[in-house]
């Protein structure tokens, strides 16, 4: 399946299928000059790196490997030193393409060294988490974390190209395909109410790996992506609305400081809240809340609830989303399946009923 993201001169494509990093014909389509610096981390280089670089050699394209620990401890400004090192040190010129093969840390990460180094040269993302291949490959958000906080450091560079191969799903820990399908389910509630449906219908095969399952949902979920950041690639609008459940993730991920639950399963229970929060604001119907909830029940994420968190810490971490304006809260809610806006002033005291209910 090819997909388009519309951007006039940064347009780029998305590839999505079974074995397509080994198929030859996939690398036709992507532009690629004669050298190339693969980015990998420690679980993913081991099992991939190889078929990348033989199906590459094969086309002419000489490819260096740069390894990282895997972990979100590696998006720092000294892994991106390390991959400067490397490139300066292995004489890369603009004509490199830098790859990114891994998850989100490593799509991140090489997408800001691509951005940085020599001003900027073409990328490639290869997303092997089903979160990578769903969201974070596609939109151009690239960056690294700083000690007071995710994401501080960063810009919006466009990849030239995406490359979903569903096989290396299969090697994907349970974990971190749940926390994939978190921000599955987040496409249907904000955008698409049937895509919703198919989700509550499949789940039981996309939780146990079903390729074909998972490559209908993968496809799905980039055409949404890719539709509302054609619409909104700075995120002054539409885009913020990939954000539900995320102000409520955000804060959960920092107040346990990133080491009890991944973004996903943060997303998860995130966009429990916000469906709370939207029946609270009179937005939404409480039998969709119902249904958003027992759909998420399903990930069996919701029992990782950090315990012992307060409320007052909760909204205090708000006032740090990138949403807040002059420290007026601002949440994406959803006024039914398929439909998602922000909501500009959420009143506190509503905002600590909802959390009584969780905390
Ligand atoms: N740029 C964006 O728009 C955007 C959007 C969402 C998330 N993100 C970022 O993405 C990151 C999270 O991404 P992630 O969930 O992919 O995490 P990750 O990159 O840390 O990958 C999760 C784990 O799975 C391993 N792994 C990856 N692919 C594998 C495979 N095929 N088989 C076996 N193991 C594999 C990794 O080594 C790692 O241990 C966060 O830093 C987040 O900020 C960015
Ligand atoms: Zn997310």
């Amino acid at each position: 399946m090819r997909l388009q993201v519309a951007l006039g001169e940064r347009a780029y494509e998305i590839l999505i299928g079974e074995g397509m990093m080994a198929v030859e014909s996939t690398w036709h389509s992507m532009p690629i000059g004669e050298t190339a610096m693969v980015v990998t981390d420690n679980h993913v280089g081991p099992l991939y790196a190889d078929r990348l670089r033989d199906t590459l050699a094969a086309l002419g394209v000489q490819t260096a490997v740069h390894q990282l620990a895997a972990g979100e401890q590696s998006k720092t400004l000294a892994s991106w030193a390390a991959i400067m090192d490397q490139l300066a040190e292995e004489r890369h010129d603009r004509t490199t393409t830098l790859i990114a093969l891994g998850g989100g840390v490593v799509g991140d990460l090489a997408g800001f060294a691509a951005a940085t180094w020599l001003r900027g040269v073409r990328y490639l993302q290869v997303p092997t988490t089903l979160l990578a291949q769903v969201d974070s490959s596609v939109g151009g958000k690239t960056g690294v974390n700083h000690a007071l906080g995710k994401n501080l450091i960063g810009a919006f560079y466009q990849p030239s190209g995406v490359v979903a191969d569903l096989d290396t799903l299969s090697t994907l820990p349970t974990r971190e395909l749940v926390a994939g399908l978190a921000e599955v389910i987040k496409y249907g509630i904000i955008r698409d109410a049937k895509f919703f449906e198919f989700i509550e219908q499949q789940l039981d095969a996309l939780l146990a790996g079903d390729t074909e399952q998972l490559g209908r949902a993968v496809v799905r979920a980039c055409e949404i992506k890719a539709e509302v950041v054609a619409a909104d690639e700075r995120e002054s609008g539409l885009r913020e609305i990939l954000n539900f459940g995320h102000t409520f993730a955000h804060a959960l991920e920092t107040l346990t400081e990133y080491a009890e639950l991944n973004h996903g399963e943060a997303v998860a229970i995130g966009m429990v809240m916000a469906a709370e929060l939207s029946v609270a604001e009179g937005w939404l119907a409480a039998s969709v809340r119902d249904r958003i909830m027992r759909l998420i029940q399903r990930l069996l994420v919701l029992e990782r609830l950090p315990k012992g968190l307060s409320i007052d810490e909760m909204i205090e971490a708000f006032q740090s989303d990138k949403k807040t304006r002059a420290g007026r809260l601002r949440f994406v809610l959803t006024r039914g399946l398929g439909h998602a806006e922000t909501s500009e002033a959420v009143s506190q005291e509503r905002l600590r009923k909802v959390l009584e209910r969780f905390l």
